[in-house]
């Protein structure tokens, strides 16, 4: 998969949306980091259906979903789901990974599995025909501004072995948890699919930082390709 740049909407000041989405599509950023969290799954309750209706309706940038939910098979249908957006859905979140996966696949969005920190890559043995892209999770779902968990980055690059051994390297692999920081050696690692929240990115809502920050990150995947 190529490499791409996606900004969490969730970092987002609302109050400032149009612009910021004006900004993101004149800088051609990959895609829109939507996080859906339902109080449940996490202790936290983000972006619902009525802002991924608007967002999808404003822009053609694919969206890509991580939903944080419970039982994700039950909600994913309320969404807007385009051809072309990518849909993550955590594997500890269901207990038919197999039937969320479906449904994902059934709108035309490349479905993929969100792992924990915690949940070890083993996980994915069954599901891996099913998906084109994992994303792991560098801090515990639910908050933007922790800490990376370093047992993330070794992570990284032990599923990107394991892709390659199994001639999986179609599979991307997205980061999401204090990447801004850590872009240098979660890229050296492996990582394909960058998540940019408040770690060195939307910690600011000066804008031309934000397009420097942007090239910034750009320049950097394009010396590594
Ligand atoms: C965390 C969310 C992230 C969040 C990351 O649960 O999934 O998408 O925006 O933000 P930072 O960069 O602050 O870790
Ligand atoms: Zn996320």
């Amino acid at each position: 998969m190529k490499k791409m740049l996606m900004p969490s909407m969730m970092c987002v000041d609302i109050m400032r949306l149009c612009e910021h989405l004006d900004l993101f599509e004149k800088i051609g950023v990959d895609a829109l980091h939507i996080d859906v969290m339902d109080g449940h799954f996490v202790p936290n309750m983000q972006l619902g259906v009525d802002y991924c209706r608007y967002l999808a309706r404003a822009t053609d940038l694919p969206l890509d979903y991580h939903f944080m939910v419970e039982e994700p098979e039950k909600i994913i249908p309320w969404f807007p789901i385009r051809p072309g957006d990518l849909v993550s859905l955590h594997v500890e979140g269901t207990s038919h990974v197999c039937r969320a996966l479906d449904a994902v696949a059934k709108t035309g969005a490349v479905p993929m599995i969100a792992l924990n920190p915690g949940t070890p890559l083993t996980a994915l043995d069954e599901v891996l025909d099913m998906i084109g892209g994992v994303l792991l999770m560098t801090v515990n779902p639910g908050y933007a501004g922790q800490d990376v968990i370093e047992s993330t980055i070794d992570k990284i690059a032990r599923l990107h072995t394991m892709l390659e051994q199994k001639g999986r390297t179609d599979i991307g692999i997205e980061v999401d948890g204090q990447v801004g920081k850590n872009f240098a050696r979660m890229l050296a690692a492996g990582a394909d699919l960058f998540v940019l929240g408040s770690s060195r990115y939307l910690d600011t809502d000066d804008l031309d930082l934000l397009a420097a920050r942007t090239a910034e990150y750009r320049r950097l995947l394009t010396a590594e390709a």
